[in-house]
């Protein structure tokens, strides 16, 4: 989908005005020097103030029991204050006993006063100047870490298939879980709507539950909810069936979806162009697009355990730092519905050819975001590239590189590189700036000792 704006500036005596004219087409004769900076409408009437959004990154900042604090609130203030038109919270899961990382929010009921009480501050903090505040509800299943959960709950029992341990073996839902979990979808985008929040998003992408489903290698079922694409997606369009009901009909819904899995035998883009088209039918208002999973983490742009599957998709001449771009564009002529992609984008010209060209309707950005919360600002301000910490950070040094063509270290190296953005995160929700200090093996070992403080019984 692409809205097409024409803006008309003219002056007339003091008085600049600016006349902004709508129509559905794409985005082809913006001018590109303005176009991050168009409003985009959603299907359900909701106007995203501008083309950049915050990707949705893990903080880690919440108590024990799941309550948001006023580390989130400071943080989120801090990117409100940063200029993105859409930021994502991190996954909120709807399972306390499937946490994607000890810290996470949990609404997994309907919430008690403190739980209403912090997550309306938090949305007033991360609302604060006019921009919109999504929750990313999400269930991990198999990728939860063995010091959440030993046996955490999945589609099938088909372990992670990474080294070192730290998952376990998962045991199979039963139709009636999968039902309890449809039910809590729903459940948790209404206690986030009623507390201020001002769109959902349910993460079906990077090997979490809903993903889990969609891949053949990771559902094994039987039942009507394995087996053919349609079985496979049923969990998923079952929970966009629960989230809209629970917020009905002006309230932006979205999903986040692979592209592909890029593993042999997994979810693949020809399935991935077919669940978007279901979604379209199912009345979500924007997909977000990324790929890959904690065995195959291409949405880092980083290489997995195993060989990169590839996939069938017309390589288009745009500037190849953005890694899902092409698979958007093919998308964009199967759905009408917008579409943002994340991964990879650094430069404002490869962002704004994305947009130009309509592959995208919507520029995510993550990790750049960890340092310098104001990137969208900056950007919009004439800013010609963000920072690229990825290039620079390594658990190894440059002497010891080797040693990442091992494949347990290469897994460790890559845990040990987003460690240094979880901290960045934790640097800026207490002190309110990021550490400029910071290496990745001190962030490593902050970390590992902070989850098993707040894991400790
Ligand atoms: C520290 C960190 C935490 C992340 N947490 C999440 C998350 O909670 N949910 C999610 O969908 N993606 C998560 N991601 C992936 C990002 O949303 C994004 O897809 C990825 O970082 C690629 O975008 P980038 O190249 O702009 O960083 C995380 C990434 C990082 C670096």
């Amino acid at each position: 989908m692409g809205t097409e704006l024409v803006a008309i500036s003219f002056e007339a005596g003091q008085l600049d005005f600016l006349i902004l004219l709508y129509a559905k087409s794409n985005n082809k004769n913006l001018p590109m020097k303005d176009i991050l900076a168009q409003p985009l409408t959603l299907p359900c009437g909701a106007v995203l103030p501008n083309r950049l959004s915050k990707a949705a990154m893990t903080e880690g900042l919440a108590l024990p029991d799941g309550l948001p604090t006023p580390e989130l609130n400071r943080l989120y203030g801090l990117w409100s204050d940063g200029g993105a038109g859409m930021l994502l919270s991190g996954n909120i899961q709807i399972d306390r006993d499937h946490l994607e990382r000890p810290g996470n929010v949990v609404v997994d009921r309907k919430p008690n006063k403190a739980m209403r009480t912090a997550l309306a501050s938090w949305a007033t903090a991360a609302t604060r100047n006019g921009n919109h505040f999504w929750a990313q509800i999400s269930h991990a299943g198999r990728q939860t870490q063995k010091i959440v959960n030993p046996n955490p709950k999945a589609p099938s029992a088909v372990k992670l298939g990474l080294p070192g341990g730290q998952f376990g073996e998962p045991v199979p839902l039963t139709k009636a879980e999968i039902k309890s979990i449809v039910r809590r979808f729903g459940v948790c985008a209404a206690a986030v709507k009623e507390a201020g929040f001002t769109g959902v998003q349910l993460h079906s992408a990077h090997g979490y539950l809903l993903s889990q489903f969609l891949s053949p290698r990771s559902n094994l079922r039987t039942d009507d909810y394995g087996g053919d694409l349609a079985n496979r997606a049923r969990a998923l369009l079952e929970s966009v069936a629960a989230v809209r009901a629970a917020v009905g009909p002006e309230f932006p819904v979205a999903v986040k979806l692979n592209s592909a899995d890029f593993q042999k035998g997994g979810f693949d883009f020809a399935d991935s162009l077919q669940v978007v088209q279901w979604l379209e039918q199912a009345g979500v208002d924007l997909i977000e697009i990324s790929g890959g999973t904690y065995e195959q983490p291409k949405l880092l742009g980083v290489v997995g355990m195993e060989e990169e599957e590839k996939q069938q998709v017309a390589e288009s001449t745009m500037i190849r730092e953005a890694y899902f771009v092409d698979f958007a564009l093919a998308m964009q002529n199967k759905v009408s519905i917008p579409l943002m992609v994340t991964g990879g984008f650094r430069q404002r010209l490869v962002m704004e050819q994305a947009l130009e060209s309509g592959s995208a309707d919507l520029i995510g950005v993550g990790r750049p975001m960890c340092v310098m919360t104001d990137a969208p600002n900056q950007l919009l301000a004439g800013l010609d590239e963000l920072p690229r910490y990825e290039n620079d950070l390594a658990l190894f040094p440059r002497w010891l590189s080797f040693l990442g063509a091992f494949k347990p270290l290469r897994a460790l190296a890559t845990f040990a590189v987003q460690y240094w953005y979880y901290e960045q995160i934790y640097a800026l929700g207490h002190r309110g700036e990021a550490d400029n200090n910071l290496t990745v093996l001190a962030a490593t070992k902050q970390i590992m000792a902070r989850e098993k403080k707040l894991t400790a019984k």
